[in-house]
C-alpha cells in the first residue's frame, strides 16, 4: 500500500462522464482527485495565448519547462492547475482550447514531460485520476483502473443537455460528429493511445447515472482496501 492511499485510474472517452464521476468518488474517499485533460488543455492554452505552432514540438516542449506549474489541491480534495499564477478554468474549456490540446497531446515530449508530473503527484496513492492513457501508461501498476465507456449518442446527449443547461446553444448533429472524431484521434494516436484492455474494470455507463456509477467503482474499491472509510 502506498502512504496515502490507492490509485484509482479512470480512463475512457470524450464526454464520458469521467471528471464528474472520478471528483465524486474522490470526494467520497476523501481522495485527491486530478483531470490530466486540464493539465495538457492548460499548456495548450498557454501556447495559444504567445501564438505558439502547435507543431512545432521543441517550442512547445521549452514553453512546457518555462511555465511555473503549482499543482495545489483545495479543501473538496481537487487539485487545481495553476499556470504562472493563473488558476485554470473556463479559459481551457471551450472546442478552440480542445482543439489545440488534440494537437499538442500528440506530441510524445509533451506526452512524457504530463506523465512524469503526474506520476510525481500521484505517487503516495489516495488518489482518483482520470484521462487517457493513466492506466495502460502513467501509472500501469494503479491497484484500480476502469475504463468508462458509453455510446457516442448518449455522450452527445449529455453534451447537449448540459451545454443547454448554460443557456449554450447546441447542435446535436454537430457535437456527435465532433465526439466521433476525438474518439478516432484519442484512438489512433501513435503514444500513448486510449485502447481498452483486459486489466481493466470495463463499465459501460450509456444507462446509468452518476451516482450509479460512483456506487460501483467504490464498491471495487472497498473490496480492494476494506477500511478505506
Ligand atoms: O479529457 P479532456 O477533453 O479534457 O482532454 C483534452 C485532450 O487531452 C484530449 O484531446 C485528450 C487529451 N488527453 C490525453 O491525450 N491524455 C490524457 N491523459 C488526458 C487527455
Amino acid at each position: 500500500m502506498r502512504a496515502k492511499g490507492i490509485i484509482i485510474a479512470i480512463d475512457g472517452p470524450a464526454g464520458v462522464g469521467k471528471s464528474s464521476i472520478g471528483e465524486m468518488l474522490a470526494f467520497k474517499l476523501n481522495y485527491k482527485f486530478l483531470s490530466t485533460g486540464k493539465m495538457y488543455r492548460a499548456l495548450a492554452w498557454k501556447a495559444g495565448e504567445i501564438g505558439l505552432d502547435l507543431s512545432n514540438e521543441a517550442e512547445i516542449m521549452n514553453l512546457a519547462n518555462d511555465i511555473k506549474w503549482d499543482f495545489k489541491s483545495d479543501e473538496n480534495t481537487l487539485i487545481k492547475i495553476i499556470v504562472d499564477g493563473i488558476a485554470m478554468n473556463s479559459q481551457i474549456t471551450d472546442e478552440k482550447v480542445g482543439k489545440a490540446t488534440s494537437a499538442i497531446a500528440k506530441l510524445p515530449q509533451v506526452r512524457k514531460f504530463m506523465c512524469a508530473a503526474q506520476r510525481e503527484i500521484g505517487a503516495d496513492g489516495g488518489i482518483v485520476l482520470e484521462g487517457r492513457d493513466i492506466g495502460s501508461n502513467v501509472f500501469p501498476d494503479a491497484e484500480l483502473k476502469i475504463y468508462l465507456d458509453a455510446s457516442p449518442c448518449e455522450r452527445a446527449r449529455r453534451r447537449v443537455k448540459q451545454l443547454a443547461e448554460q443557456n449554450l446553444e447546441a447542435d446535436y448533429e454537430q457535437i456527435f460528429s465532433l465526439i466521433l472524431k476525438r474518439d478516432k484521434q484519442d484512438a489512433e494516436r501513435k503514444y500513448n493511445p486510449l485502447k481498452k484492455s483486459d486489466n481493466y474494470h470495463y463499465m459501460d455507463s450509456t444507462k446509468l447515472n452518476r451516482e450509479e456509477v460512483v456506487n460501483e467503482i467504490f464498491k471495487l474499491v472497498v473490496h480492494i482496501v476494506p477500511n478505506v472509510l
